[in-house]
């Protein structure tokens, strides 16, 4: 393989179909078309429904990609895609399309997990960031601490016992009546709320690292709102947006900041969808200058599902000398980073 290959990058892991180009650290093309519109009347995510638009989509975002960036597809080097976790029939369409164009061009094609793309995409934004590095991920399948101690070396440290943030995100942004996805309704909601309920009791609560559980806090939020209901009194749905962020957002930044303690390690990325949420970016700045970390987020764009991160991350695998993926690639919807605990 060449020294800065020219590589596509396929994700279709949810309700997001994207394609980039990417060459080297240098990003040519990154097109999502989101699904949200079409599942927002269902409330959240309907696969089915997601795997039929993914079909639809696939070859003209992989077009507008490649269009984007100037090259035609026999120029590609390597193709990159998600192959886990995610929605296995959504999973599905990209890793098809990938396998035909990959057998097709005769060039090799590299299985991509879809949480250590979500770490990697700081590579783009922060080009000399090197492991060894924690990242906070936060998305909406995935929740905790990471360890990466090489490209290819990728170790979850802590990670929540149930529901995922993004998921608690969505869920309780359902209970209070706001539109799916409910992350970026219920950041937008805190802005004008105070913190003021205590759904959980976390006083004198010490972090071992792998305390962390999103179910409770859901479900106590249900609880308050049943509560009011039947006292027949009016919910402040900007307090409890912004008490519910608080909450959920300091149970992973404390985890994340006992973890920086334990291991020593002074950078810190943010990974994944909830890493859009402008509490959690603010907080763990504070929590750079206070303990003298580097703390680094991918911008926006690069923070929910693309394909852009998709495509760093194959670049690393060759760069490593990963093997590429046979053409019998399976989809995996539970697939997890190696872990501690
Ligand atoms: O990483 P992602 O795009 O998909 C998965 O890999 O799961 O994350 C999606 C999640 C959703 O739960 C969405 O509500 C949440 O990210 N999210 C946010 C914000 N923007 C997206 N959560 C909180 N605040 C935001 N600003
Ligand atoms: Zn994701």
């Amino acid at each position: 393989m060449k020294d800065n290959p020219l590589i596509l990058g396929i994700e279709t892991s949810c309700d997001e179909t994207s394609a980039a180009v990417l060459r080297g650290n240098e990003l040519l093309s990154n097109v999502i078309s989101s699904q949200i519109d079409v599942h927002r009347r269902f409330g959240g995510v309907v696969p089915e429904i997601a795997s039929r638009n993914h079909l639809t989509a696939i070859l003209p975002v992989i077009d507008e990609a490649l269009k984007n960036a100037g090259a035609d597809k026999t120029e590609l080097d390597a193709i990159g895609v998600t192959y886990g976790a995610g929605l296995v029939g959504a999973l599905l369409v990209g890793v098809s399309a990938a396998k035909a164009l990959a057998y097709s061009l005769g060039i090799p094609l590299y299985a991509v997990n879809h949480i250590e793309a979500h770490i990697a995409a700081n590579y783009l934004s922060e080009p000399a960031l090197e492991p060894p590095f924690l990242a906070v991920v936060a998305s909406g399948g995935h929740t905790g601490v990471a360890r990466i101690d090489g490209l290819n070396d990728y170790t979850m440290i802590s990670s929540t016992t149930d529901d995922a943030i993004g998921e608690a995100f969505d869920k309780v942004a359902r209970a209070v009546g706001l539109p799916y996805p409910g992350g970026p309704e219920i950041d937008r909601r805190a802005k004008q709320g105070k913190p003021s309920i205590a759904f959980i009791d976390r006083s004198g609560k010490k972090h071992n690292g792998n305390e962390l559980s999103y179910s409770g806090l859901k479900t106590a939020v249900i609880n308050y709102l049943h509560n009011l209901e039947q006292r027949g009194e009016q919910s402040n749905i900007d307090d409890i947006c912004a008490s519910f962020q608080k909450t959920a957002v300091d149970m992973l930044v404390d985890s994340a900041m006992y973890t920086v303690k334990k291991t020593g390690i002074k950078t810190v990325v943010a990974a994944g969808g909830v890493s859009a949420n402008s509490y959690l970016r603010e907080r763990l700045k504070i929590e750079g200058v206070r303990n003298g970390l580097d703390v680094y987020f991918p911008p926006m764009s690069l923070c929910t599902d693309n394909a852009a991160m998709i495509a760093v991350r194959a670049r690393d695998m060759i760069k490593e000398g990963i093997a590429p993926a046979a053409l019998d690639l399976n989809a995996v919807s539970y697939l997890k980073l190696k872990s501690e605990v």
